[in-house]
């Protein structure tokens, strides 16, 4: 059983509260049970989706910044896609423990430290791609790290990000918001013993962005989106894009 915070989720969404607090507790305390739960929760896909958008965006030779690398995955399947290097931030020190002691088993060109993704450690131009997993959505200030993300990828650089959008009206999104609101609480509740995680989920789904809206923001702060990708039935959102070479024509989307 965890020491589950009382805040609710609900009121994380009002004027004032402090989010990202609340993320970084929540992050930390479910940490023992964040993999089983996503293998569960994704019927055993959220891998596969990390390795496509690793091998959408990673060259081999490049160094890649994951932001809200969490217990690594994303990072790991940057390696195998052809990383030299892997630097995976997170606030949450219990996720980062986790990540580190896979890196022990996995791959030492793996580090992770922690980083919040609005103000990052890292110098201007110093990474190949900036990737990220599941996190963006828990981001207060989106567009803080959007920026960040440009700043400190080189001229050419890859972007890459998976998230949960909020879904357009469509024939599935009645079957997609039963699961996230009434399935996923659930499941979260017996494995992880942690209710209130799961109920925040789907509420930062619904205060999250369509994938329309996202691509809008990149394109927005300076990026050539790339590609877009609808995963499982259109739950999953995957966003690949690139920062312009210096003088190149700004375009939109390719
Ligand atoms: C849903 S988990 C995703 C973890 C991992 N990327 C994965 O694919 O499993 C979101 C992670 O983002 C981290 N996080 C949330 N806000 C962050 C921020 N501003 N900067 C860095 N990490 C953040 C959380 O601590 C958590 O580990």
């Amino acid at each position: 059983m965890t020491n589950e915070r009382q805040d609710s989720p609900e009121r994380m969404f009002e004027a004032g509260a402090d989010r990202a607090g609340y993320v970084r507790e929540m992050f930390g305390e479910i940490s023992g049970r964040y993999d089983l739960m996503n293998r569960v929760m994704t019927v055993g896909q959220d891998l596969r989706w990390r390795r496509r958008a690793a091998k959408a965006a990673v060259r081999a030779g490049d160094t890649v910044a994951d932001l809200g690398s969490g217990t690594g995955d994303l990072a790991f399947a940057c390696l195998e896609a052809g990383a030299a290097r892997v630097v995976g931030l997170d606030v949450a020190r219990p996720m980062l423990a986790r990540a580190r002691a896979k890196g022990q088993r996995l791959s030492p060109h793996a580090g992770f430290g922690l980083g919040d993704a609005t103000q990052l450690p890292l110098p201007d131009a110093s990474v190949d791609v900036w990737c990220s997993a599941f996190m963006v959505r828990n981001v207060p200030d989106l567009d803080a790290a959007l920026r960040e993300a440009h700043r400190v990828l080189r001229p050419g650089g890859r972007l890459a990000v998976l998230e949960i959008p909020k879904m357009d009206e469509g024939l599935l999104r009645p079957f997609a918001r039963f699961h996230f609101n009434n399935v996923v609480p659930v499941l979260g509740k017996l494995l992880t013993g942690h209710r209130s995680a799961y109920t925040y989920l789907p509420l930062s789904v619904d205060h999250f962005l369509t994938p329309r809206e996202f691509t809008a923001h990149l394109v927005g702060l300076g990026f050539e989106v790339t590609e877009v990708r609808m995963l499982m039935f259109g739950t999953v959102a995957m966003h690949v894009a690139r920062k312009p070479l210096v003088g190149e024509p700004r375009s939109t989307m390719r």
